[in-house]
């Protein structure tokens, strides 16, 4: 098993490039099964889930190549819609398949994702919704068998609660339905208006009509179609936490400043320094750091995918702090290895009440999942001394050339086998 090892305490200076959204990438994968045409799709991160997305959708027949930093999709051959547990359980957003497939042959086999340590995952939206469209559904062994008799027809959906892969299997699921499809109380994460953007490209008929409702028409094939990536705000959100934490002076290049607007007034409020351009965001941090208190929300709300990173800040903080996690049952997984640092983090139900005043000390840790695992190295990054992150296989996850991009702005951190 991999592990970092990190010393910390050291002012991170210089420039940081931010890779290709994973969250804007799965989507976008699975939407290219609707095609019969080349799809062309530029800056993918290199992160684990979408090597594992590319290798679901060779399993149901995709002809995959890459050449240099692009990605050619051919589906015109695409012709299985089983989703296979093993391929599924690893990354949740296997489920992405099942709308494009019941859309593309009227139905699909897939299997349900299985929950993770931030929570039970469930995919009920998705299935009612998908219901509403004409689908008929049964759970069996674990997996979703879905048809859709008379095809997809198009219909007014008002999603019960704001869910993001719901928003996306729906919104991909109704490129193809018999019809006009209304759908309302969407998500609307930078990422789905990517995703919406490349469907159009595709030569499908979408249009947000409010701010949380998008109509659809469905259209019988669709065209060839190239797309570029938008960038990871969550990788860019980590980083900007750690020029704050080690009060650093880092330049983060390859972004949409006002995308990460709440981002930015929190962390300002906080007290970093951060000035931005077209696409650079300038961040440096200061000494003192203020406290704030934190409730986790749908876009454009604070996003619960930077929630462990700025808890690590908070913990510098000068006051106590509050976090209520408002979006998962069980996200805080980076508390108790935060408190073996150091910290002084109490839970209580989904709010964490953080001491503030911590000085970091390094230890050996052990990750649990995605963004709790880049929070270790965020506080490691503000330890004296040595620490040892082990099970870093959740972090390949999603974050490109992690320490690779730490080293060029002057951690000293390296992996061992
Ligand atoms: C997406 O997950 C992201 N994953 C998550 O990022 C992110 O944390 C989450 O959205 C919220 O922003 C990808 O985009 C691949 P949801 P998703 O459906 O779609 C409940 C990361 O670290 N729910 O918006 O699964 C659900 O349990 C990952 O990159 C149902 O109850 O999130 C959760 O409590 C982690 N029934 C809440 O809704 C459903 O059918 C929001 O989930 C679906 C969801």
């Amino acid at each position: 098993m991999q592990k970092l090892e990190v010393f910390g305490a050291i002012r991170l200076k210089g420039q940081i490039n931010i890779s290709g959204s994973k969250n804007a990438s799965l989507p976008i994968l699975a939407a290219t099964l609707l095609s019969k045409k080349k799809v062309f799709l530029n800056n993918l991160p290199k992160v684990k889930d979408i090597e594992t997305m590319i290798n679901l959708l060779k399993s149901l027949g995709s002809m995959i190549k890459f050449n240099k930093r692009k990605l050619i999709i051919d589906n015109s051959k695409q012709n299985k819609n089983f989703a296979s547990y093993n391929l599924v359980k690893t990354m949740r957003a296997g489920i992405l398949v099942l709308g494009p497939l019941l859309a593309k042959f009227g139905y699909a086999k897939v299997s349900l994702p299985g929950g993770c340590s931030i929570g039970t995952r469930p995919v009920d939206i998705h299935l009612k919704a998908l219901s509403k469209l004409g689908v008929k559904y049964k759970i069996i062994q674990g997996y979703v068998h879905a048809f859709a008799p008379k095809g997809l027809i198009g219909s007014k959906i008002n999603f019960p609660k704001i869910s993001v892969g719901a928003t996306e299997n729906l919104i991909i699921a109704s490129t193809l339905a018999k019809g006009t499809t209304i759908l309302s109380n969407c998500a609307i994460e930078p990422e789905i208006k990517d995703l919406v953007n490349f469907l159009i490209k595709m030569g499908c008929n979408l249009k947000w009509i409010s701010k949380r409702t998008i109509q659809i028409i469905g259209i019988n094939q669709s065209k060839e179609a190239i797309h570029s990536i938008m960038f990871d705000r969550i990788e860019a959100g980590t980083y900007l936490v750690a020029a704050a934490i080690t009060e650093g002076n880092l330049k983060i290049k390859n972004v949409i400043p006002y995308i990460l607007q709440t981002e930015i007034n929190v962390l300002r409020k906080i007290g970093a320094k951060i000035t931005t351009k077209k696409n650079e965001i300038k961040i440096v941090g200061n000494k003192k750091i203020k406290n704030i208190n934190i409730k986790t929300a749908p876009y454009p709300g604070f996003p619960t995918d930077l929630q462990a990173q700025i808890m690590v800040l908070l913990c510098k903080a000068n006051k106590k702090s509050l976090i209520r996690e408002d979006i998962f049952e069980n996200r805080f997984m980076h508390v108790a290895e935060l408190n073996r640092m150091g910290a002084k983090i109490s839970i209580s139900g989904n709010k964490a009440l953080i001491n503030g005043n911590t000085k970091f000390e390094a230890a050996e840790l052990m990750a649990t999942d995605l963004r709790a695992s880049v929070s270790l190295v965020l506080a490691a990054l503000a330890a004296k001394g040595k620490s040892q992150i082990n099970r870093i296989y959740h972090l390949d996850r999603g974050y490109e050339s992690l320490e690779k991009k730490l080293k060029k702005v002057g951690a000293r951190i390296r992996r061992l086998n």
